[in-house]
């Protein structure tokens, strides 16, 4: 199946989904239809039927969806049939939090080392997993299979860093540093900023004041 076609709001939407029809899952709970859905997911049921026709659609007239085929189908569309080995790059405050969640790990992406430039972080552990000196990442990421890099340094260095992570092969970049990163075509930046998410919040919170 092709997904090159799927507008960017429909795969923003494809995690939301696929969270929901787990918790469906893990009670037990094995059709819905798309109102049922819409009334827990907040979109509107057409919205839904529209969006899961772009994967060929999985509902049935009168019977509606079946949980577990939509929930496994989506996954495969996030890629999530497979594992990926990922490093973090900066072993501080958040590099340390992202280490610490184990929901990461369990929906298969494996955290397989952390890098850092200073000489007092590294050997120490976090979990299992050991901060490592970060002239030495080129080495690991060869040598480990290393898919995905979790960017957590400041922004001063970070293009840096990520020309040397492309450099070595790295397709994926999960990117916290506040920076726009220069990157080839190839290779996939997503930017996560939890200060926009909390200037939207705030914008919501006085927008009819
Ligand atoms: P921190 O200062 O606790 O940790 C940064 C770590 O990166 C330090 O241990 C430092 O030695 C290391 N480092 C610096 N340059 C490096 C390099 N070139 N190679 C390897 N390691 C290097 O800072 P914190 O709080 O963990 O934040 C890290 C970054 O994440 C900052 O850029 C911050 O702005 C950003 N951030 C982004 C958030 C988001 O929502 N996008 C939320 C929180 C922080």
């Amino acid at each position: 199946m092709s997904n090159r076609n799927i507008s960017m709001a429909v795969i923003r939407r494809l995690p939301k989904y696929h969270r929901y029809l787990g918790d469906l899952l893990d009670r037990d709970i094995q059709r819905i239809s798309s109102k049922e859905l819409s009334d827990i997911i907040g979109f509107t049921a057409s919205q839904i039927r529209q969006d899961l026709n772009n994967f060929g659609g999985f509902g049935q007239q009168g019977y509606g969806y079946n949980v577990e085929e939509l929930y496994n189908e989506i996954g495969k569309i996030l890629g999530l049939s497979r594992t990926y080995n990922s490093i973090i790059i900066g072993a501080g405050n958040l590099g340390q939090a992202i280490a610490n969640y184990s929901g990461f790990t369990k929906a298969g992406f494996k955290i397989k080392a952390l890098f850092d430039a200073n000489p007092r972080m590294i050997g120490l552990k976090i979990r299992d997993f050991e901060i490592l000196d970060s002239e030495s990442i080129e080495e690991f990421v060869e040598e480990n299979n290393i898919d995905i890099a979790i960017l957590c340094i400041p922004k001063n260095g970070a293009q840096d860093v990520v020309d040397r992570l492309v450099k070595v092969g790295i397709k994926g970049i999960w990117n916290f540093a506040p920076l726009d990163l220069e990157v080839p075509n190839d290779v996939i930046v997503e930017n996560v900023n939890l200060t926009e998410s909390l200037f939207t919040l705030s914008y919501l919170m006085n927008e009819n004041k």
